[in-house]
């Protein structure tokens, strides 16, 4: 574990905003104090294909309180019409069910709730198809994304000493954050206002400004506190266009939309199921000749989105012969957006499963295997890494977690009537890098620095982490730091999607410091103030920029009911410099729930004759609670990277889930022999293979 430093970078600070959060008086989306806010509700489709052939809102429009019916026989105008998944109620077509169709404005609550049932929706249903298969006629390669292929991996794979075939499963799963996606909006004088629960809050103003037509600073967007997001809040959905349409109803009058927890699981985006063959060859010493990677999913009719499992296994190990290919099928579901590791969460565990396999297979000890094929440099780019400890946490992941002694034999211990195994895995995610971010940099009547940048805070601890950065930029305490984030009334900055938070808005924090000392010295007046970006990193085209990090597990399996339980998962981590511990402690175990929830529970389980996923609340799609997880450690080594940024972080948010599902997968091979390769590992599933 770091120790605890006197530099701002490092320091164990509690959160900032702690006690506004504990005393309920930190304002998220819907609970801005607006006067007469009224309420949206949407109608949605309630089949996957075919289109709306009437809407009657009669009976809705004759209550009293109902104050606007939005449907796609008057649209509402937009003037921008390209995606398809913001592009609601300019066409009666249905693509998905749960689909917006239309929209109930009301004065409370309870009236609009009533009216939704009073509108007669009246639907042509055609044929519809939701379930993935990696023989769908329609199978397409994603826009942009190449198939990669170096040497010949048919004929290295005949020719190696040993080699495995496997082809693994994940579900559709589901970001499910604490807070719903909510928006509050008030659209008057041809300006709008917007509380959003977003990851971006520019990354919305410009969204919304192009859809309705608006000039970007007639759009302004506030976010001070977000109750999670996971990535599906990093970009614009369809409730947040459906908001500003029905403002745009009732000017002058704000009008609030959260999603119920069901509509969460349709109009939030959603991680693409997977199939995944891995193929592995190597010599009889262990080392790999061939790597390959075939992948599909499925993909929206409204709007295309890779998830790009295969990333991973292009520079994870080292191997003169390699593949990778990616192919999805289009279906009649809703759109995919971004979920925590995208690609790489279900990528990690079906090669990190593979690797597990192909040790077995070799008779070698899985940690060795990964330890001989380390490559020295990036094989996908060629590239030198800007450091990769990959190696380094597995070792010490092995001594704190007692690797040592275990048996290579699986359903070799056991606990009474509990099976009992170990396992492992590696984990690599490397962080967006996302330029162009703006800061201001201003001393103000009391002394203090106000540090202003249109960051946000989704949960992870960024009004604490920030400040720091921001303090140690400019050379001060932490207390001289008066941080502003969360509005567009700041300067300008990017989702920091990817693991790209701290790295991005801490380099721009660092570019504006340096910028303000030019200007001003280190002895400024109040009022001294500037603005300023990150300076160009020419590293980041020379070198491999990764987090690394090793993953752990033992499981017990009930013997003869197949329950499952994981009593400890370990993960270390080199992800640079750390720069609060207590907040990355949170977000790396928060990750390897994340992994433990998608190893044992988490399935949006797809009814084919229904066309949409049937689990769609918190007691069908179960998420890892208190009760599921027991003894959870993350640590990290220390690794200092002087090319990745100027404070050495390589981001944290997301390497937590790489891999933790394939360390689960992998201990409960261990402890049954039974390779389940198929997300989530259930009861049925352990037993039914014996
Ligand atoms: Mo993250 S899934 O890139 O917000």
């Amino acid at each position: 574990m770091s120790t605890i430093s006197t530099r701002p970078i490092g320091a164990d600070l509690p959160r900032i905003d702690g006690p506004q959060k504990v005393t309920g008086t930190a304002t998220y989306a819907y609970e801005h104090p607006l006067t007469e806010p009224a309420y949206v509700f949407p109608l949605l489709s309630t089949v996957a294909r075919g289109r709306v052939t009437s809407i009657d809102a009669r009976a809705a429009l004759a209550l009293p309180g109902v104050l606007a019916v939005l449907t796609h026989d008057d649209p509402p105008k937009l003037a921008d019409t390209s995606d398809a998944e913001l592009a609601i109620l300019q066409s009666p077509e249905i693509h998905f069910r749960g689909e917006v169709v239309g929209a109930i404005v009301a004065e409370s609550l309870e009236i609009g709730a009533h009216a939704v049932g009073l509108v007669r929706i009246e639907q042509q249903a055609a044929e519809h198809g939701v379930v993935l298969r990696a023989d769908d006629p329609d199978l397409l390669r994603p826009d942009g994304v190449e198939d990669a292929a170096t040497g010949d991996v048919e004929a290295a794979l005949r020719d190696a000493a040993t080699s495995i075939v496997a082809t693994y499963s994940t579900p559709i799963e589901h970001n499910n954050p604490l807070e719903p996606h909510t928006t509050v909006a008030r659209w008057q004088d041809g300006r709008l206002r917007l509380y959003e629960s977003t990851q971006s809050v520019h990354g919305v103003r410009d969204t919304i400004a192009d859809l309705f037509g608006l000039a970007p600073e007639d759009v302004h967007v506030t976010a001070p506190f977000v109750g999670g997001g996971f990535g599906s809040k990093g970009v614009v959905h369809a409730p947040t266009v459906l908001s500003v349409m029905a403002a745009r109803a009732v000017p002058g009058r704000p009008v609030k939309l959260a999603l119920s927890r069901p509509q969460m699981f349709t109009l939030a985006g959603h991680r693409a199921p997977t199939i995944q063959r891995v193929r592995l060859g190597a010599d009889a010493g262990g080392a790999l000749a061939a790597i390959s990677h075939d992948l599909w999913q499925h993909t929206s009719r409204v709007k295309q989105f890779a998830e790009q499992a295969t990333a991973i296994s292009r520079m994870m190990y080292a191997a003169p012969h390699r593949r990778a290919t990616h192919r999805m099928a289009p279906l009649d579901v809703p759109a995919q957006s971004w979920m925590r590791a995208p690609g790489i969460a279900p990528g990690s565990f079906a090669l990190e499963c593979a690797m597990d396999e192909l040790a077995v297979a070799l008779g070698l000890d899985p940690i060795e295997l990964r330890v001989r094929n380390d490559p020295p440099i990036d094989p996908d780019t060629g590239l030198p890494w800007s450091s990769r400890n990959l190696v380094a946490c597995l070792r010490e992941g092995a001594e704190r977690f007692g690797w040592a002694g275990r048996s290579p034999t699986p359903r070799s211990q056991r606990d009474g009537r509990w099976l009992v195994g170990t396992g492992v895995a590696g984990a690599a995610y490397a962080p967006e890098s996302t330029p162009g971010s703006q800061a201001q940099i201003e001393v103000l009547t009391d002394g203090r620095y106000a540090v202003r940048i249109g960051a946000m805070d989704v949960g992870t601890g960024t009004w604490t982490t920030l400040t720091q950065v921001a303090a140690e930029a400019l050379g001060v305490a932490v207390e001289q730091v008066a941080l502003e984030i969360g509005d567009t009334a700041l300067p300008y900055s990017h989702v920091p999607g990817g693991s790209a938070g701290i790295g991005s808005w801490g380099s721009t924090l660092y570019g504006a410091a340096r910028a303000f000392r030019d200007a001003h010295g280190a002895d400024p007046q109040v009022g001294d103030e500037v603005t300023a970006g990150a300076a160009d990193n020419p590293a980041e085209d020379a070198y491999a920029m990764y987090t690394f990090g090793a993953q752990f597990a033992e499981v017990r399996i009930d013997a003869d009911t197949g329950e499952i339980r994981v009593p400890r998962m370990l993960g270390v981590f080199a992800g640079g410099r750390i720069v609060n511990p207590r907040t990355a402690r949170s977000q790396l175990i928060g990750g390897m729930t994340f992994g433990l929830s998608m190893a044992l529970f988490e399935a949006g389980v797809m009814d084919a004759n229904v066309g949409a996923v049937v689990t769609d609340d918190l007691a069908d799609y179960h998420v890892a609670a208190h009760a599921d997880v027991r003894e959870l450690e993350a640590c990290w080594i220390d690794e200092a990277d002087p090319h990745v940024n100027p404070m050495g972080t390589k981001g944290i948010g997301e390497i937590g889930i790489v891999g933790s599902a394939a360390a689960v997968a992998n201990a409960v091979f261990h402890a049954t022999g039974v390779r389940v390769r198929d997300l989530p590992i259930t009861p049925d599933k352990v037993l039914g293979a014996d």
